[in-house]
Formats: C-alpha cells, structure tokens, sequence
C-alpha cells in the first residue's frame, strides 16, 4: 500500500511539474491509465524485450489479454507479422486510446485485432494463440474471475502455447488500482487454480531478474509464470 501510495505521489508531483506530459492525449495521460504514468516507457521496453527473449518470432499469433492502451502492444504490433497481434480489454476507454494509439504511430497497415470484449466466461474468439500476453492483469483479478480467465486462456492456447502472466506472490489484498483489487496469492496456489483448469503453472522469476527495473520495489518483486496446457 506504501509504494502504491508514493507511487501516486510521484505522479502527481510530476504532472505539477511537466503540466504538458499529462495533458490529455499525452502519453503520460494514455498510458497513466494503463499503470503508473511515469514507468511507461520502461514497462513498454520490458514488454517486448521479456517477449523476445522467450523467442517471440513475427509469425506467433499473440494475445495480449488486457492489452490497455497498447502500453505494451505498440511494439509488439511493429514486430508480428500482419493480422498477427490480437488485444482484448474490459474497458471500452482504453480500447478507445489503444486505437488512438494505434492510428498516431501509423500501424493500422499491421491490421491488429483490438476489442473491447465484455468479460472471459462465454468469450471466443475463433481464433488459437502460440502466446497470450497477461502483463499486470492476473494480479487485479477476483478468485472466481481468475479461473474463468484460465479456461479462456485453455480454450485458446495451441496446443504448444503458453500464457506469460506477471503476479505478486503472498496471501491478501493489497489495495486498489482503478477499480481492480491488487491480490497476492501463494505459488501453490495458482498452481492448483491452473491444474483445474487442465495447465500447468511454473514461475519464471522475478521480474527484476528479468529486467523489470522500475525502483518501484513492489512491481520490481512480482513473478512471472508461465501457463501451458497439461499433458
Ligand atoms: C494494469 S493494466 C495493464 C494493461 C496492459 N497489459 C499494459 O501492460 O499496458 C490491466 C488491464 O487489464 C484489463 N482487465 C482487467 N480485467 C480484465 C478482464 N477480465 N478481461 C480483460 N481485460 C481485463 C484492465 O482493464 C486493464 O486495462
């Protein structure tokens, strides 16, 4: 709660001192509603350099599961192939900015998917992923919303995919981000969640070791784990 606290402090100290960088439209305004305004370039960089190094290629079919204002999608849409990026969001004002997004770096030519979808439970989308992107999504999910998301991400994962989701290790709540709780839930836990859903979880790391350096401590401390289908 501390850092979330000083996290915003930070925000808002910076939006009094470059007024223009949060105007709206700006990215410090578009991405703030995607996580903290100020991180956005690093979280964007990690995205895709976290990707690659898990050996994303051009012709994967990705989905980037809560894909928010393509904080993290812009690059990925550069790099797939063609009609290779799909991103899906449960709140059709980041779909609006991830468009906007989208038509101001002159990607549409990609021609990326983006929908505002209106939940996971009955959710399909025609569509197999080699990789589904969950990046700080998992960890503002309910219990009952984390198991409808890991039988989509079943349903929809090739039979060699994998879904990379970031989460915070432990046992509670540890506060609110828009209108999303932030949980924390033991390894063992998701491992369990997982195996009903027919996947298998392992972790990866933390994300500092994986590159994710934000001096923010708590986002820093987070693990990534990978979900694949069991065999
Ligand atoms: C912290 S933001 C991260 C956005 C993006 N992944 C990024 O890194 O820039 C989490 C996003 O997940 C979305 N989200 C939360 N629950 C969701 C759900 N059940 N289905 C789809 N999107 C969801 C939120 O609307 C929000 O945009």
């Amino acid at each position: 709660m501390a850092h979330v606290t000083l996290a915003d402090r930070a925000d808002r100290w910076l939006s009094r001192l470059f007024p223009t960088r949060f105007r709206p439209g700006a990215p410090e305004w578009r991405h703030g509603k995607a996580g903290m305004p100020h991180l956005w370039r690093m979280q964007r960089a990690f995205q895709i350099d976290f990707l690659q190094r898990m050996g994303l290629s051009p012709d994967h079919q990705l989905l980037d599961l809560g894909c928010g204002t393509l904080r993290g999608g812009l690059p990925l849409i550069g790099f797939l192939a063609s009609h290779h990026y799909t991103g899906i969001d449960i709140r059709p004002e980041v779909i609006a900015e991830a468009r906007r997004e989208l038509e101001e770096a002159g990607l549409q030519q990609r021609h990326p998917r983006i929908e505002h979808v209106d939940g996971l439970a009955d959710l399909d989308l025609e569509q197999r992923f080699e990789i589904i992107w969950a990046f700080s999504v998992l960890l503002h999910l309910e219990d009952e919303e984390l198991d409808t998301c890991l039988a989509f991400v079943r349903r929809h994962l090739t039979d060699d995919g994998v879904l990379y989701a970031n989460v915070n290790l432990g046992d509670g709540q540890l506060g609110r981000w828009e209108d999303f709780p932030i949980v924390a839930r033991p390894l063992d836990w998701y491992s369990e969640r997982a195996r009903a859903a027919g996947l298998d979880a392992r972790s990866i790391g933390r994300l500092r070791e994986l590159g994710h350096l934000s001096g923010d401590r708590r986002a820093d401390s987070q693990f990534m784990l990978s979900f694949k289908k069991s065999r």
